[in-house]
């Protein structure tokens, strides 16, 4: 029965979302029965149940997909009915903080201990199938599926959220194939809890408080860090950094997370990438006269000269004719430029996540939540030094060959970060009775 979940979805939205958050997690087939949600609405039948399972992917299919992309990692198998849900997080997923119930088991070598420890679900439940629209399947391949894979192949870096260690699975109806009973099926992933939450939440909380430079330096440089690992050691792009996407792990490093690098974020983009267009570099004997003798005087000013004696050429961008692309349908814009400009144009793509470390930049210097707001500094940011800003702003220059590379944002922040560091030495060498160490 393909039940009238898409028609009834309004109805039933409320009493089922308010009856879950306070109840049992998704106990398999018998999500329902730990609701209070009247039997008569939401009772589902098996071949409910059965149509969301034959939508995901089988574990063993998944896990052999990795292995031909040359992809190894080591995977503990939890079943969804053993999670128990303790809260929800913010996000279009809706991911939220479980345990593994003591009768719980993980396949394989999975210690104890880090089954009774608190994780963050990310994935997609029974709920989530009831509220989907058509292509499910190709939805939860293309983000869930896709984000273990990215992370699969992202060598490690402490500033990135590493490959998770549990794989989630539902079991589905008979195979056909082989005749034999319900194979594992991926439905997620579980996490470690970071318990300093997203940079947004730390923004948040501060309030009136000042967060201390110090700390604002070092989230600056671990996060272009992280980026800079992302494009030039990993050869791919995030394409969703916003400050929502920063966790604060326990030694108060930031660790990037969220890759399923299918839209862009509301908040930060850049706006050549909304825009379907080709990208390519050229060299500098190609620019007119006169633009090259404004750079010149702006390169004065903003300290481009590391670009020009790294002989980076001009990037120009050209709008795609033909048909309109629609090759990202569950995010905004409806196609991805990375994917191409990471072929043809890496710089462009490095770029484009610049502008959205500017954004995340002034978000954290002025203290404000994520918002699409316009970047304006206010008299909150008195505190923050003019060159803070400055760097902030060049990464947010309308033209991407005015942003500062990559790896120069990662060089400044590294700089101040010792900077800081240094005269906090000195202080507490003074406030200890010392001679300072210089
Ligand atoms: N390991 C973790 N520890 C603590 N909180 C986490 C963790 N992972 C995710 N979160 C929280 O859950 C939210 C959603 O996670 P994530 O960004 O991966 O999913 P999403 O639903 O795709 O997000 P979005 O809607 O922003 O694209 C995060 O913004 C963060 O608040
Ligand atoms: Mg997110």
């Amino acid at each position: 029965m393909v039940w009238t979940l898409t028609s009834i979805t309004g109805s039933i939205t409320g009493s089922i979302t308010s009856s879950i958050t306070s109840s049992i997690f998704l106990p398999g087939r018998h999500f329902f029965k730990a609701t209070t949600a009247p039997k008569s609405i939401i009772q589902p039948d098996d071949s409910e149940f059965d149509a969301y399972t034959r939508q995901l992917t089988p574990l063993d299919d998944f896990l052999a997909s990795l292995r031909h992309d040359g992809l190894h990692p080591a995977f503990d198998v939890v079943e969804f009915s053993h999670l128990t849900e303790h809260s929800r997080l913010p996000g279009k997923n809706h991911a939220r903080v479980v345990s593994v119930t003591p009768r719980g088991t993980c396949t394989s070598p999975c210690p104890r201990a880090s089954c009774s420890r608190r994780h963050v679900f990310k994935g997609f439940d029974f709920d989530a199938f009831l509220h989907h629209g058509p292509n499910f399947h190709e939805h939860q391949k293309r983000t869930m599926l896709h984000e273990i894979r990215t992370l699969a192949a992202l060598p490690p870096h402490p500033n990135i959220m590493p490959c998770p260690t549990h794989l989630v699975v539902v079991h589905g109806d008979t195979d056909n194939r082989t005749g034999t009973g319900a194979p594992p099926r991926v439905c997620g992933f579980l996490q470690p809890v970071m318990r300093g939450e997203t940079l947004d939440d730390q923004i948040t909380k501060a309030g009136d408080r000042r967060i201390p430079l110090a700390r604002k330096a070092r989230w600056c440089r671990d996060m272009a860090a992280a980026v800079l690992h992302t494009h030039r050691v990993a050869g791919t792009y995030h394409m969703d950094v916003k400050p929502g996407n920063m966790l604060v792990d326990d030694a108060d490093g930031i660790r990037l997370i969220d890759w399923e690098q299918s839209g862009v974020s509301m908040f930060t983009h850049a706006k050549e990438v909304t825009i379907d267009q080709e990208a390519r570099e050229e060299e500098e004997e190609e620019e007119e006269e006169e633009e090259e003798e404004e750079e010149k005087m702006k390169e004065k000013e903003d300290g481009a000269e590391e670009r020009r004696r790294n002989k980076r050429g001009r990037i120009v961008y050209i709008p795609r004719t033909g048909p309109k692309r629609c090759d990202l349908p569950w995010g905004y814009p409806d196609w991805n430029v990375f994917p191409e400009w990471k072929r043809t144009c890496p710089r462009a793509a490095e770029l484009a996540e610049v502008f959205s470390l500017g954004r995340v930049m002034w978000m954290l210097m002025e203290q404000v939540e994520q918002s699409p707001s316009p970047t304006v500094w206010t008299d909150r940011s008195n505190d923050v030094p003019e060159k803070w800003k400055a760097i902030a702003n060049r990464s947010l220059e309308v033209d991407p060959n005015r942003r500062p590379e990559l790896d120069e944002l990662v060089d400044f922040w590294e700089r101040e970060v010792a900077a800081l560091t240094a005269r906090d030495d000195v202080v507490v060498a003074v406030g200890c009775g010392g001679m300072p160490t210089l």
